[in-house]
This record gives structure tokens, C-alpha cells and sequence, in this order.
């Protein structure tokens, strides 16, 4: 019997992942759950973002169903002890190297995406974020110049080892879809990048099948919003892969739509929404619990190997969206738990 470790975190964290709960639970799979703090809440419980009853619930899940972390009344704290560091601490602890980030515009959210509907009805894409390296994890300070001014710093880099597992990773992904693999880099300027396309350019000889482009990061986030459709698998860091993943969100409607699972060596993964806590609109129940279900059938699908449930969730999804289910996002009226149980209705 799996266990399932639920981390719901601060913020809206706790009422998307109760609707996520809710739906594993209305399919009768057998699960087991577990809660734990993290983050801003396990902070004021424990004195730690990330506390070890929370890692020791962790390692002994199967998978990793996340809220979301952050509180404003934190962000003042010394880094090691702010609520982001919980997220960042469980990617690096089960070495959760490997983002995927589906987009896709669900039937029916043409109107409520950003651009024109007829440019963003063709979206479909996996965004293969590295998720353990980077400027997120290199050496970081602060200090004062000799001249007497304050400055900050943080050291953005890859080692060959790590490029290369993300880079199969987007590969593999590449050979499930179109195989076409977009790798998106700023190579005109970065050290970090030109090693980053030579390495993905030597795995591509281990991929005859698939077509392999590259393309600048600000290029890449411009076409985005002109032409979306031209997507298929982007592969990037660390730093380029959460920017353009918020973007993304937005084409496709609403950044409380796009689902995450964190992969790494082993079976266990994380997944997640990724959006944050949304303090602006936290404990109110208007909070979009889609991406928190969405990342429940991503783990069902990646952990648990539970597809035909995980193809339940989806479709139930698009179903609701289709006939109309809406929170606040995406220009409707239904509460977090109204939009649940419109998704409830259609498993
Ligand atoms: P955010 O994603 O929390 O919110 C951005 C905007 O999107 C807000 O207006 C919010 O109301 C809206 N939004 C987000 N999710 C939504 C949903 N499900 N339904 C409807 N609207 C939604 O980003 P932010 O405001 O930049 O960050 C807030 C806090 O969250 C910060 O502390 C940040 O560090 C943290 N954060 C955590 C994670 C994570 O835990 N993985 C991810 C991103 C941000
Ligand atoms: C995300 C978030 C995190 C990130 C933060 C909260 C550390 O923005 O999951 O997208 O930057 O990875
Ligand atoms: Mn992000």
C-alpha cells in the first residue's frame, strides 16, 4: 500500500492539496497519507522551514504530494530559516534533478488566456526543467565592496554530469512526443550555457530520432507569447525554467492550471503546483485547486504507475473546465472546493 506524504505548506498550500486529497481519495486506490509541516507553517511550529519529523515523513513516503511555501511575514528572515528553503532543502535531500512542466490549454480557457484565442488554442508543451543546480545552488552571499558599497552575490553553475542527466531526461520526453527537443540557453553570454549546449549537443548523438534546436532564453520567452503553438519539449536550467514556466501558465490561462512532478534516480517524486502560496488571495477559498489535482495524477502516473487513474483525474479536469468550471483565474465564480467537486462529479 503506497504512502503518500502530503506537505501543504503556507498560504493556499493547504486548500489545494485538500482538494487533491480529496479526489485520491474519491478513487479508492488504496493510498495511504501522511501530513507534515513545511515551510512558513513548519517554521512557527518548529523553529524550521524543513524540520526532521518532516524529513523523516518524507523518507518514508512513496511520493510527495506539495503545496506551496512562502509567507510575507518571513521574508525577512535569514535565508537558511525562510519558508522557500523547505522546497529547495526536499529537490536537493531526494535529489530531484528532473522538472516536468506540462502546458497545455485545456477546451474552453481560450478566452481566459492572455493571448488571442486562436494562438493559444495550439499549446501543448513540457517544460524539463533542471531542478537541482544553477545559480539556486551555487555559492551565495553578501558583503561590502572595497569602495565601501554593499553587494550581493550567487554563483551560477553546471558541471558536465548535470547537464547531461537533465539533457537525457529531455530527450527521453522528446521520444514520447514529437520528437523535437528545444534546448534553451544563453550561450551568446554564459560560460554556464555554452557548456550547457555542448553537453546537450554530445547526448543528442544518443538520440538520432530527435531534432535538436536551440535557442536564446530571451528569444525563447518572447516567442512564447507570439507563437506558442511552436512548442513542443523545451529543455532548460534551473533560473530560465521557473521563469518561463510562470509565462507559459499564463498563455495556457492561468498559472493555477500548470501541474509539476519533481523526478529524480528513484521512483520517489515530488509534484506540485507550480504556483506559490498567493498570500493575496490565501484562506479566502478562491484559490484554483486544478494544478494541485493535475500534479496528483502526474504522481499516480510517475510514482505509482496508476495511469488509468491518473487518466481519470485529467479527464475529469478537462471535463469540468469544458463544461464550465471556473475559479476566480480564470474569470469565474466557483470556490477552491466548488471547483473540486465539479471535477469530483465527472471521475
Ligand atoms: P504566486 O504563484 O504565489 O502568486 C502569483 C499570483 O498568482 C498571485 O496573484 C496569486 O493570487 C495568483 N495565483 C497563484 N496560484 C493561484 C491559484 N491556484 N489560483 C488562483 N490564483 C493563483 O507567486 P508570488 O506571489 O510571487 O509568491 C508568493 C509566495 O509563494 C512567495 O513567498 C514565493 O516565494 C512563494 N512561492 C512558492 C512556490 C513553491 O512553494 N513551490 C512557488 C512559487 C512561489
Ligand atoms: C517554483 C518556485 C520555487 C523555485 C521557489 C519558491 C524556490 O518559484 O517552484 O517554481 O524558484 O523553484
Ligand atoms: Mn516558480
Amino acid at each position: 500500500m503506497a504512502l503518500i506524504a502530503i506537505l501543504a505548506g503556507d498560504g493556499i498550500g493547504p486548500e489545494v492539496t485538500a482538494e487533491a486529497r480529496r479526489v485520491l481519495e474519491a478513487l479508492d486506490l488504496g493510498l495511504t497519507f501522511e501530513e507534515a509541516k513545511v515551510g512558513g507553517a513548519a517554521y512557527e511550529a518548529a523553529g524550521h522551514p524543513l524540520p526532521p519529523e518532516t524529513l523523516a515523513v518524507a523518507e518514508r513516503a512513496d511520493a510527495l504530494l506539495f503545496g506551496a511555501v512562502g509567507d510575507p511575514r518571513f521574508d525577512n528572515l535569514e535565508r537558511a530559516h525562510r519558508p522557500e528553503q523547505a522546497i529547495l532543502g526536499l529537490r536537493k535531500a531526494f535529489g530531484l534533478f528532473a522538472n516536468l512542466r506540462p502546458a497545455r490549454l485545456f477546451e474552453g480557457l481560450e478566452g481566459a488566456s492572455s493571448l488571442r484565442p486562436d494562438i493559444a488554442r495550439r499549446i501543448d508543451m513540457v517544460i524539463v526543467r533542471e531542478l537541482t543546480g544553477d545559480v539556486y545552488f551555487g555559492a551565495k552571499g553578501r558583503g561590502t565592496t572595497e569602495a565601501g558599497l554593499r553587494e550581493g552575490h550567487d554563483l551560477m553553475r553546471y558541471d558536465e554530469e548535470e547537464v547531461a542527466r537533465i539533457a537525457r531526461v529531455g530527450f527521453e520526453t522528446a521520444m514520447r512526443r514529437r520528437r523535437r527537443l528545444l534546448s534553451v540557453d544563453k550561450a551568446n553570454v554564459l560560460e554556464t550555457s555554452q557548456l550547457w549546449r555542448d553537453v546537450v549537443i554530445e547526448v543528442a548523438e544518443d538520440y538520432p530520432e530527435v531534432v535538436l534546436d536551440h535557442m536564446y532564453v530571451d528569444n525563447c520567452a518572447m516567442q512564447l507569447v507570439r507563437d506558442p503553438g511552436q512548442f513542443d519539449v523545451i529543455l532548460t536550467g534551473n533560473l530560465f525554467g521557473d521563469i518561463l514556466s510562470d509565462q507559459a501558465s499564463m498563455c495556457a490561462g492561468s498559472i493555477g492550471m500548470l501541474p509539476s512532478a519533481a523526478l529524480g534516480a528513484t521512483g520517489k517524486g515530488l509534484y506540485e503546483p507550480i504556483h506559490g502560496s498567493a498570500p493575496d488571495i490565501a484562506g479566502q477559498g478562491k484559490a484554483n485547486p486544478c494544478a494541485a489535482i493535475l500534479s496528483s495524477a502526474m504522481m499516480l502516473r510517475h510514482s505509482l504507475g496508476m495511469t488509468e487513474a491518473a487518466d481519470r483525474i485529467d479527464a475529469a479536469v478537462a471535463g469540468a473546465i469544458r463544461e464550465g468550471a471556473r475559479t476566480g483565474d480564470l474569470g469565474g465564480s466557483l470556490s477552491t472546493r466548488a471547483m473540486a467537486d465539479a471535477i469530483l462529479d465527472r471521475l
